[in-house]
């Protein structure tokens, strides 16, 4: 890889960040991660190899389920010229309950970084604090950072641009929802969310992506009304209504958000153009129905090709 001056003073402020949450990148930094997963996708295209992390390796915690975050890290890594570990909690001893400190110091002793997803976002922050190596997210109850960092990538490619872009959410304010209120304010985006009472967002989370976006002249507003929400839309993005860890509320879970499917009604009062997003894995006949995720304005599979990318980006950046 040839990089300019400026390109180089990125990579200085970058290597050996954590990616914790949206919120700790600006939009500089968000634009140059993007730029150059845009990059690394092209020359990928091209049949060229680009290998800054020889001789690299990742460690992968998983405790939760995973299809695209676990296959997308570890073949990006093998792509970038290192390797992939993958942990999961049932075979590591941080399962048995060996504190996370520990596991960070003696994890920072063999690997160049880590990967982890878990329920809680305070383990994470634990981990990262202690660790003396990069941290990335790979999803808490909180955040799905590396989602939202391709999903962004996504969203440039269909509308060219992201600063005024509107993106209407339709469904739980959970993890998605708070990360892509985050990277859609400090891209400048105008951000939706429609949620029933009682699933909204994070207030505190809201607060903050209402100021980050106030600060970048985006909007980002909260309803309880799907039709409010997707007028004008650009983009209309919807995740799973129970999330890992609520299997056991998908009932009660149905009933509140019964009013808030994305189907061709509601779709019908957005932009004509306006693309279907959807993180996945998606349940048909829920949150969306097989119409909309399976028709000609979805681009859930360039989204889920875009993790890789993305988080490429992000592993040369922080482990290069
Ligand atoms: N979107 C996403 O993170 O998918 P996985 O749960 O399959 O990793
Ligand atoms: N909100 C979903 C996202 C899955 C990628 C979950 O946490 O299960």
């Amino acid at each position: 890889m040839e990089l300019n001056t400026k390109e180089i003073d990125y990579q200085q402020q970058l290597r050996g960040r954590d990616f914790l949450t949206l919120a700790d990148y600006s939009k500089d930094e968000l634009i140059y991660l993007l730029e150059l997963a845009d990059y690394l996708k092209k020359q990928q295209k091209a049949g060229k190899l680009e290998q800054p992390l020889k001789g690299k390796t990742l460690g992968m915690i998983f405790e939760k389920s995973s299809t695209r975050t676990r296959v997308s890290f570890e073949v990006g890594i093998y792509q970038l010229g290192g390797t992939g570990l993958f942990l999961s909690t049932n075979d590591i001893q941080i399962g048995r309950g060996e504190p996370v400190a520990d596991t960070a110091q003696v994890l920072s002793g063999y690997l160049d970084g880590i990967m982890i997803r878990t329920y809680s976002q305070s383990v994470v922050e634990e981990l990262a604090a202690k660790a003396s190596i990069p941290v990335i997210n790979g999803l808490t109850d909180t955040y799905h950072p590396c989602q939202v960092l391709a999903d962004l990538q996504t969203i440039r490619e269909t509308k060219g641009s992201l600063r005024g872009v509107k993106l209407a959410y339709i469904g739980d304010g959970n993890n998605m929802a708070h990360s892509l209120m985050l990277g859609g304010a400090t891209m400048g985006m105008e951000i939706h969310i429609a949620a029933p009472e009682g699933y909204q967002p994070d207030a505190g989370i809201t607060e903050t992506a209402k100021s980050i976006a106030k600060y970048h002249g985006g909007k980002v507003n909260i309803t309880e009304e799907p039709e409010v929400a997707v007028q004008q839309a650009d983009v209309i993005y919807t995740d799973v209504w129970a999330s890992m860890g609520q299997e056991n509320e998908q009932k009660i879970r149905e009933r509140a958000f019964a009013g808030f499917q994305v189907n061709k009604g509601l779709y019908s009062l957005a932009r004509k153009d306006a693309v279907f997003m959807h993180c996945l894995p998606a349940h048909r006949g829920e949150e969306v129905t097989a119409e909309i995720i399976d028709g000609k304005q979805s681009v859930i599979y360039q989204q889920s090709e875009n993790r890789l990318h993305a988080q490429k980006a992000l592993m040369a950046a922080l482990m290069g």
